[in-house]
């Protein structure tokens, strides 16, 4: 299988940005060696002139894709007028009246910031100002940032060796669709992870919850579906508990699911905060809350410079987010993400027939996702290997999050069909090379 060698002109400027870059930047990027000059739509091209099909989206950041001629014009419109404070902007009060429009319930307050983990943080605070509780749970194999306050509640061992952890902080399983959050077999599982949940809280916590923090559609653990009535389910277990629902929207909002957001996969489940980022700001660092009205007023979070930051929601930001969000809604990009998402899962669930290694195919609109595995077994593949799948995508031109075996395709959500389809017919031929030498 060929491996990929990027181009002299890349590889010198990324040779020379080693000197002195500190380590621990994403794996894509440290794995391609890509310098990139530009991009257009869903395509990117690097300083050698490749070509790449882009199925990362900056891990579901760049909603509009490269040089979206809208949000180009906006962005120059406004870094030519101003770009720092947090006074009132006609693009950030117009924002925030779409957005509560456009929010589930009677969710009506937003709050602004410029990381996702930032965001996640302050809703942590603002779950304790309004419950006056210390505790919150989370899920096994999710993901919310990697600030102190959040770490404990990864459920990965991303948070080894970077203890002590904040206390109170507990998670328990997921439960997801095709398969067991306990390992068993998912034709065996009969696990009821709502059930273990509440145990957990009977015999682990001071039964003082402030709030449950979960992903509609855990990302990083592999664009996971959950079994459809959990959501509802917990929703059910904070309205019993008098917790929190944090939905943290940071990847499934804003259209990435083929809904405006991750939660509307279930009928009627209204969050009290949502956390998102990410797509929300079309690639700006722009990250925010969206609050239930008599959540929003808790204090000492509601107080003046209570719940503000320097950059969130600065007139760059909320020109990003608007043009942005004004962009998804034109051009029908929700639609577009539940149309091809639901051609490339079509695609995906056939290797799972056919390819002895693909397993588990699974994903909603744009965030799709399935497993590399032994020939025929459910063990996963050895990620030296699928280091060698993404080597071989990415000399072709493919750039995706192939390199764990847990694989996450998340395009742009402007991505045409047929350049969604030549990128996936690439990523098949590469599967099924690696699947015959496998075998061999
Ligand atoms: C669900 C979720 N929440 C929060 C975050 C943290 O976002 P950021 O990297 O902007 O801090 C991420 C990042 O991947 C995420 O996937």
């Amino acid at each position: 299988m060929p491996l990929w060698v990027a181009g002299s002109k890349s590889r010198e400027i990324f040779d020379d940005e080693q000197q002195h870059l500190a380590p621990g930047a994403q794996s894509f990027a440290l794995f391609s060696q890509i310098c990139i000059d530009h991009g257009e739509g869903a395509l990117l091209f690097d300083v050698d002139g490749n070509r790449f099909i882009d199925l990362m989206a900056g891990i579901g950041v760049a909603s509009l894709g490269y040089a979206h001629p809208k949000y180009v014009a906006a962005m120059q419109k406004q870094i030519a007028k101003v770009h720092v404070g947090s006074f009132t902007s006609e693009n950030r009060a117009v924002l925030v009246r779409m957005l509560a429009e456009l929010a589930p319930g009677d969710i009506n307050r937003t709050q602004l910031y410029s990381s996702g983990a930032e965001a996640v943080e302050s809703a942590l605070r603002l779950a304790k100002s309004y419950t006056g509780r210390n505790e919150v749970i989370g899920f096994w194999g999710g993901f919310h940032g990697k600030t102190a306050g959040v770490l404990p509640l990864l459920g990965s061992n991303f948070k080894f060796d970077l203890g002590p952890l904040a206390p109170g902080r507990y998670s328990s399983p997921y439960d997801p669709a095709h398969r067991c959050g306990f390992d068993k077999s998912h034709r065996e599982c009969d696990c009821d992870a709502i059930g273990f949940l509440k145990k957990k809280i009977q015999y682990e916590t001071s039964n003082d919850i402030a709030a449950i923090i979960v992903e509609p559609i855990q990302g990083t653990a592999g664009n996971i579906v959950p079994r459809r009535g959990f959501m509802k389910e917990l929703r059910q277990l904070c309205d019993e508990l008098g917790a929190l629902m944090i939905a943290d929207e940071m990847i499934t909002g804003f259209g990435r699911t083929g809904k405006m957001w991750g939660i509307e996969h279930e009928d009627g489940i209204v969050p009290d905060i949502m956390s998102c980022g990410k797509g929300f700001g079309g690639g700006f660092p722009m990250s925010g809350l969206l609050i239930r009205e008599e959540v929003a007023f808790a204090k000492p979070w509601a107080n003046p410079s209570g719940s503000s930051s320097s950059y969130g929601g600065n007139p760059m930001a909320a020109a990003a987010a608007r043009v942005t969000l004004e962009t998804i809604l034109e051009e029908g990009l929700v639609e577009n993400s539940r149309r091809v998402g639901e051609k490339m899962l079509a695609e995906v669930q056939r290797w799972e027939r056919e390819i002895p290694i693909i397993k588990d195919a699974r994903g909603r609109g744009l965030m799709i996702g399935f497993d590399i595995v032994e020939p025929g077994t459910d063990t996963l593949l050895d990620k030296k290997l699928t280091r060698q799948i993404f080597d071989a995508c990415l000399s072709r031109g493919v750039l995706s999050m192939i390199y764990n075996p847990e694989v996450r395709i998340n395009p742009p959500l402007v991505i045409p069909e047929e350049l969604a389809m030549e990128a996936l017919a690439i990523t098949e031929d590469v599967l099924r090379e690696a699947a015959d030498s496998l075998a061999h």
